[in-house]
Formats: C-alpha cells, sequence, structure tokens
C-alpha cells in the first residue's frame, strides 16, 4: 500500500531504512545523510506491506513549474514488483493536482555503471525524457543526467481531471483563458461537422449573478466565471441526430482545457435539466434564441477547497482486450 508520510520525523526514518539497505546506490555516507535529512522537508511516500516499508519517495519544489524527483528507493528483495511505479505514480498524482508543469529527476549517465544504467531504464520506463547531461554537476566520474516530464500532456490532464463541487477562490478568469476554453469547445469533432453546440461565456460579475440567480438549490455558486452550453437538435443526415454526442464531445474538450490551465470544473447537466428547468430560466436570462436549448454549464475557477478524485471501477473490470473475456 502506498501511504502519504505527512511527519518529518517518519520521513526521515523511513528514508535511513531504506537507504541503508541500498549501499550500491547509496554507499556514501554523508551523501545518504544529506538524502535522509533533506527528506524531513519534502513531499514523502513509502510503500507499506505488513508494517515493513519496502520503499518510498521524496518530492521537492525546484521551480514554481517543476518539481524534483530528489530520492527513491526500494529494497533489492522487492525490486521488480511494481512497487517503484506505484510510488511514482502517486507522487505524479499529486505533482499535477498541485498544478506543476515539470517533473525532473537526476541520476548518474548510463553507461557508467550497471546499477545505475538499472536505474536510467526504470526512469525512462516511467515516461521521463533525456533533457542533458552535466559532466561535473557531482564530479567527473559521475556525471550527472538530467530527465525531465512534462505534466501538462494531454493524458496526464486526462487523469488529473476530477469533477470540482467545492467553492472557488474569487479572482476572475483572465478573458484569453475563457477563449481558449471555448475554443477547445469548438475544436471538438460532431457528426457530419454540423456544428450543433454553441456556447455563451458568461464573465460579466452581473450577467453572472442573474444566471446564479435561476439555480436553485444552488451550485457552482462562488464559480468567476461560467461556461454555458447550448444545443442545436437538427438531424445530421435523414432522422440521425448526434447533437447529443457534438454537445458531449465539447464538453469533455472544455473540461480538459480548464483541467490544463489549472482551473476546477463540473459537467452540471443533470442539476439543471430537470423537471424545475433551471435550463430554461437561464437560457430566458441569456436571450438565448428558439432552437437552441441550454444543456449544461460549467463553471470555471481556481479551487478553493482540496479536489477529490472519485472512486472508479478497476481498469480490468472495464476494458477487454480482443473479446469480453
Ligand atoms: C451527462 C452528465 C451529467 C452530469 N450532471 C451532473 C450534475 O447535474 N451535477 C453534478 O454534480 N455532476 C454532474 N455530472 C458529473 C458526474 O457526476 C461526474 O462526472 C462523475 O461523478 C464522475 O466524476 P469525475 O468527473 O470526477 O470523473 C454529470 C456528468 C455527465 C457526464
Amino acid at each position: 500500500m502506498i501511504k502519504y508520510i505527512e511527519s518529518a520525523e517518519e520521513k526521515s526514518s523511513i528514508a535511513r531504512e531504506i537507504l541503508q539497505a541500498l549501499t550500491d546506490w547509496f554507499g556514501i555516507d554523508e551523501s545518504r545523510e544529506q538524502y535522509i535529512a533533506e527528506a524531513a522537508g519534502q513531499s514523502c511516500w513509502a510503500s507499506v506491506s505488513d508494517g515493513r516499508k519496502e520503499g518510498f519517495l521524496c518530492l521537492k519544489e525546484t521551480g514554481k513549474a517543476t518539481m524534483e524527483l530528489a530520492v527513491m528507493g526500494v529494497r533489492k528483495e522487492c525490486h521488480r514488483k511494481g512497487i517503484g511505479r506505484q510510488l511514482f505514480d502517486a507522487a505524479k498524482e499529486y505533482a499535477v493536482r498541485k498544478g506543476y508543469e515539470f517533473l525532473q529527476v537526476k541520476t548518474v549517465r548510463e553507461g557508467v555503471y550497471e546499477d545505475y544504467d538499472i536505474t536510467n531504464a526504470f526512469y525512462r520506463s516511467l515516461g521521463f525524457k533525456e533533457l542533458e547531461v552535466l559532466p561535473e554537476y557531482w564530479d567527473e566520474a559521475n556525471p550527472c543526467q538530467i530527465y525531465v516530464m512534462s505534466l501538462k500532456t494531454v493524458v496526464q490532464t486526462m487523469a488529473a481531471r476530477h469533477s470540482y463541487r467545492g467553492t472557488f477562490l474569487p479572482d476572475p478568469v483572465p478573458e484569453a483563458d475563457l477563449i481558449t476554453i471555448a475554443k477547445a469547445g469548438m475544436d471538438a469533432p460532431s457528426g457530419c461537422n454540423k456544428q450543433t453546440t454553441d456556447v455563451i461565456i458568461v464573465s460579466d460579475p452581473e450577467v453572472l449573478a442573474q444566471v446564479k440567480a435561476q439555480i436553485d438549490p444552488p451550485v457552482a455558486a462562488t464559480a468567476p466565471a461560467m461556461i454555458v452550453v447550448l444545443t442545436r437538435r437538427i438531424n445530421a443526415y435523414r432522422d440521425r441526430c448526434f447533437a447529443v454526442q457534438d454537445y458531449s464531445a465539447a464538453i469533455e474538450n472544455m473540461l480538459l482545457a480548464i483541467a490544463n490551465l489549472g482551473y476546477q470544473s463540473c459537467w452540471y447537466e443533470g442539476h439543471i435539466t430537470d423537471d424545475d428547468r433551471i435550463c430554461d430560466k437561464i437560457a430566458s436570462v441569456l436571450k438565448v434564441p428558439e432552437g437552441e436549448d441550454v444543456v449544461c454549464i460549467l463553471p470555471v475557477g481556481k479551487a478553493a477547497e482540496e479536489v477529490h478524485a472519485p472512486v472508479k471501477k478497476p481498469f480490468e473490470e472495464r476494458v477487454h482486450f480482443n473479446s469480453w473475456s
């Protein structure tokens, strides 16, 4: 089980326990003691099984946009069990959630020591890319390889996006960001390219207040901006209408753009399209013409509270290879 370690004392004691068991990598007393001391002030995860610490990993901030994998170690007898990857996944998820854009890690360049060659291969398998070698960063015998990873790829953003229903910070969302989000929606595919989805960006505080006043019980009450999603239910061909698919694709694109820009949102459709037809009241406030239906609102803003990931079913239960079995 991967545990986030809160206490500084525990971080150092785990670091000591594991690093002292890994003298092939951490054989120099002085630098090992430095790793142990620094671990206390870093973000730390440990893999624990039946109370025994199997490995640990620490992250530290090296710039406003970047975290560094400062140190990690897994007991030799626990190698090849996926523990390193699990530790890394937990740390990466944390860095993404905190809004960092890059992860870096330093190690001894490949081709110098066999043990470090394994480390290099491991980092590459996690998705790290070679950035630069600094031959004298440590000393000539230990050329430093810097690896880097972008945390803002589409796939990372998909994994980091979660519906947010908490309060928002009051900071206004810059118009350029709202335009980027709306453009992502307009870039979505649509059946027969009929482009049946439109949006209204609501950022004017007065208009926003009027829209929010229609939402009872209230949701997104503190959001500093909102994207209102409209659909035109026309047929794409014969009697086939793809309007729902069209606006769903547009909404997902916008949710990803929102997450990528560091904002939070939630797909509010059920809440506004129920029997009380909040959607029609919003349409009336926004002077939406006949033939266009309001189907969803997406609040946009920075989270004032923790963002929580919902529990999803196990991957294996939902994804099948080549046949259902
Ligand atoms: C068609 C649709 C309608 C939704 N309507 C609402 C809603 O009215 N209120 C709400 O809180 N969440 C709504 N959601 C968000 C889902 O509850 C949410 O996506 C789901 O719980 C999974 O969580 P996740 O988005 O964090 O992965 C809706 C999602 C979809 C796709």
